[in-house]
């Protein structure tokens, strides 16, 4: 099973701003089939609870910052962030939720797959199910 983890990208530092990127091919274990991000996110809100099937995830935290706390079914762990430099890579089948955002937060994340409802698992209960099928 692939472990989450956090990414660093390249960082190219230049007295006019600095620029970071990710592409297909490397640094990502995985190619971008689709993009979205997350923004406007009131004061104590929180966004995700809920895993996937098959999506695989790379977030970052473009601006402000934003904790990530991921279950494998058995134990949970939180990754903060807050630089545009790294991202979480967060393999399939681990339930996540993104909570603690920061005034005017931006939240960048890629998936492996195209949009899909069918991929996800909204119930707890199930995905700790499916945890102890797969093992
Ligand atoms: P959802 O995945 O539940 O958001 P989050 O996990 O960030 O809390 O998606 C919220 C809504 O947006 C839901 O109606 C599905 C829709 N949506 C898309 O249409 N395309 C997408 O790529 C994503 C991620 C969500």
């Amino acid at each position: 099973m692939m472990q989450p983890g956090i990414i660093d990208l390249p960082k190219i530092q230049d007295p006019r701003g600095n620029l970071s990127f990710f592409e297909n091919g490397n640094l990502l274990p995985f190619d971008i089939k689709r993009t979205y991000w997350i923004y406007d996110v009131p004061g104590g809100e929180e966004r995700g609870s809920h895993a996937f099937k098959e999506s695989q995830e790379f977030v970052i935290a473009l601006s402000g910052s934003f904790d990530v706390v991921l279950n494998d079914g058995e134990n949970e762990r939180v990754y903060s962030l807050n630089r545009s430099y790294y991202g979480l890579f967060i393999p399939k089948m681990f339930w996540r939720t993104l909570r603690n955002f920061s005034t005017n937060s931006l939240a960048l994340i890629v998936s492996n797959i195209r949009y899909d409802k069918g991929d996800y698992i909204h119930d707890f209960k199930e995905f700790r199910k499916l945890c102890h099928e797969a093992k």
